[in-house]
């Protein structure tokens, strides 16, 4: 493969430590970016600790991405402030930048090239020393031995490629990595496999700042930040997410169905937090028990067993999403 001896020459990033101890590894504060008359981060304030793995929810078009890269000093802000390992993410940008690892939306591969050729050409571009052995090392670590390595890319299925992308955006050994929707339209056992990776990222000390849309995903970070329409609403534990949430969800057998009219209007009701049929029974979120039990008798038809179950992430989203539709009206 050719690669320019400039290339070939450049010194390793080197990762200077400038994190004092105790200090937070990304500490930034009210951090707003508008385009145009639009504000789409809001005030942004957080701290992200060594090896933390965050994950990072919202609707499209909520500033999820606006707000990582400005974190990283990858997009400057228009107001506010922040400091990544003690480098001011304005004035210091381009410090910042060999201390990261980044995954975009549409990462790409050169799908002509084996999987070593590939993160040969990413470990050159990195200027990595010792190249044999960080690939080698690579290749072990995303479980690609076997033989896996001298497979030419294009013909991985899409879980291997997205592994082999994080393999790349890792192979300079980032103190922080990106990973934008690393895992949209991936197959559930490949998104469980790359989510086992990236836990051992994080326990190795990395910090990993991931956007997704899947709710497992989101159980399995460290932290979760809820962004909607640019304001970090949820900045949180999940179980502490779960535990601090009042709503409450029970599932409603009926003896006969409730008219199609009906439905539509309780589905549509923004009383009601969710409302759902699941084959012969209905799902339903609300804001307290006695709530539900009011909401039972609205169906207007007999009801069978009414069986308490879990809230879950994605019903306290729904929630937080609909209430701030309320108030912006
Ligand atoms: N360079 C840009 N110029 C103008 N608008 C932008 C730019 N980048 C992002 N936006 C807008 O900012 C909003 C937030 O985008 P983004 O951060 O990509 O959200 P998310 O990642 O949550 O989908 C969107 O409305 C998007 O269109
Ligand atoms: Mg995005």
């Amino acid at each position: 493969m050719a690669v320019s001896m400039a290339a070939r020459r450049r010194p390793a990033a080197a990762a200077p430590d400038t994190l004092a101890p105790g200090e937070p590894l990304i500490q930034v504060r009210d951090l707003t970016k508008t385009f145009g008359t639009k504000t789409v981060v809001d005030k942004l304030s957080m701290t992200i600790e060594p090896g933390m793995l965050y994950g990072f929810l919202g609707p499209n078009g909520s500033g999820k991405t606006t707000a990582i890269r400005m974190m990283c000093g990858l997009v400057p802000p228009t107001s506010g402030e922040g400091r990544f390992m003690g480098y001011d993410i304005v004035r210091q940008a381009a410090r910042i930048k060999p201390l990261l690892g980044y995954m975009t939306q549409h990462f790409s591969l050169y799908t002509d090239l084996t999987v070593r050729e590939n993160l040969e050409f990413t470990c050159r571009l990195y200027g990595i020393r010792n190249i044999r052995q960080r690939i080698d090392e690579l290749i072990q670590q995303f479980a690609f031995a076997d033989g896996r390595d001298r497979q030419i890319v294009g013909t991985l299925s899409g879980g291997w490629k997205q592994r082999l992308a994080l393999a790349c955006a890792m192979s300079h050994k980032p103190r922080v990595l990106l990973l934008d929707e690393p895992t949209a339209g991936v197959d559930p056992k490949a998104r469980e496999a790359f989510w086992d990776i990236l836990q051992d990222i994080a326990a190795s000390g990395v910090s990993v700042l991931v956007s997704t849309h899947y709710m497992d995903e989101a159980m399995r970070s460290n932290r979760i930040a809820y962004v909607l329409y640019g304001r970090l609403l949820v900045d949180d534990a999940p179980e502490q997410v779960l535990a601090k949430s009042d709503l409450v969800a029970a599932q409603v057998e009926l003896k006969e169905r409730v008219s199609p009219e009906r439905e539509r209007r309780l589905a549509h009701d923004e009383r009601l937090v969710r409302f759902s049929r699941q084959g012969n029974s209905y799902r339903i979120v609300a804001r307290s028990p006695s709530d539900v039990a009011g909401w039972v008798q609205r169906l207007g038809a007999p009801a069978g067993e009414v069986r308490p179950i879990d809230v879950g992430l994605e019903d306290i989203f729904f929630h937080l999403t609909l209430q701030q539709q309320i108030t912006s009206f």
